[in-house]
């Protein structure tokens, strides 16, 4: 049971001590093969270590992907039938809630989690919205803890989580950033909004990830790959692009997506909430953001 509470990352910081002062109290002797077992891992280790240093440090540091900046790392999502507009889901308080009433925006959808290194997002979603939620732009935030269990909490437990921990210091969310119920985006048990998501748009690494850090079944080769991957709606519901966690510099680079989709027309129910377009008030951004094709880091 201590295994398994130190090998649930974020849960690992809370429970350590509690573990350790059980393996304390109890079974000392029979857990000696145990402490030989951790030495000589740690020996071998070491001289892991020494043959690949960067390597071995670089997996001690946190689980999922490496804190980089990988602005290649998107695909464009192909032409469906379907929209979000379709979907149904819960909010934080158990209510329920149509997608359909995001028509006419624009919109990112993310996968969250409190306890993850990329937690620090959250920080960039909201000067985003000050700047751009006027010409009708959301933010929905999904909580999932598929992820190495980096979002423990119950929902009604999330918004202090976010407020008094990560990213802390009183942090509360724009109003145009919606935070739902958890969800999974991966697995048996997916979200049919996520399924929908990544059934339109290619995956943008050949990397899903480490079996230990997965925390579902069955893993697909379509897999959402971490918390803080991102797909854009457009104002007409259908989703157009997707990224990778590592794929964000503060939000400059999908900003460059989000631009020209919130000069887009949202058909019919354009004026419902779109509200004045959008002046692109920065440098022309080239419109030939490559093929869109899947691509990944040579
Ligand atoms: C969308 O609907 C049209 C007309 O019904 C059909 O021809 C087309 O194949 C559909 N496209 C997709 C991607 O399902
Ligand atoms: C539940 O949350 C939704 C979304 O924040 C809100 O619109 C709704 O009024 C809330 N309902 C109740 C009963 O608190
Ligand atoms: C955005 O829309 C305005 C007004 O229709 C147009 O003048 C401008 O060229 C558009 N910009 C882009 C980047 O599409």
């Amino acid at each position: 049971m201590c295994q398994s509470l130190i090998q649930g990352g974020c849960v690992h910081s809370l429970s350590q001590g509690r573990c350790v002062n059980s393996l304390i109290q109890g079974r000392f002797v029979m857990l000696y093969p145990i402490f030989l077992f951790n030495f000589i891992s740690l020996i071998l280790g070491q001289q892991q270590f020494q043959q690949q240093p960067q390597q071995q440090s670089q997996q001690q540091g946190q689980p999922g992907p490496a804190l980089v900046d990988e602005t290649t790392r998107w695909s464009r999502c192909r032409p469906t039938n379907q929209t979000i507009y379709d979907f149904q889901v819960e909010n934080l308080n158990g209510t329920y809630q149509d997608l359909n009433s995001y028509r006419g925006q624009v919109l990112l959808i993310v996968n969250v989690a409190t306890f993850c290194a990329y937690t620090q997002q959250y920080t960039d979603f909201n000067p985003i919205l000050q700047q751009n939620s006027q010409y009708g732009m959301s933010i929905l935030a999904f909580p999932c803890n598929q992820f190495y269990l980096q979002e423990p909490a119950e929902n009604h437990e999330i918004l202090n989580g976010l407020r008094y921990v990560r990213p802390g210091n009183g942090w509360i969310p724009h109003q145009n950033l919606d935070i739902f119920g958890k969800i999974d985006v991966n697995g048996d048990n997916q979200h049919p909004l996520y399924e929908f998501l990544k059934d339109s748009c290619p995956p943008t690494t050949n990397r899903i990830g480490k079996r230990e850090e997965l925390m579902y079944d069955s893993i697909k080769t379509t897999d959402i790959t971490w918390n803080f991957e991102k797909f854009l709606i457009d104002r007409q519901g259908r989703p157009r692009f997707r990224f990778h966690p590592t794929n964000w510099v503060h939000g400059q680079s999908v900003m460059q997506f989000i631009r020209p989709l919130l000069n887009e027309s949202g058909g019919q129910q354009q004026q419902q909430q779109g509200g004045s377009f959008y002046q692109p008030q920065m440098q022309g951004q080239g419109q030939q953001q490559g093929q869109g094709q899947f691509r990944r880091q040579s």
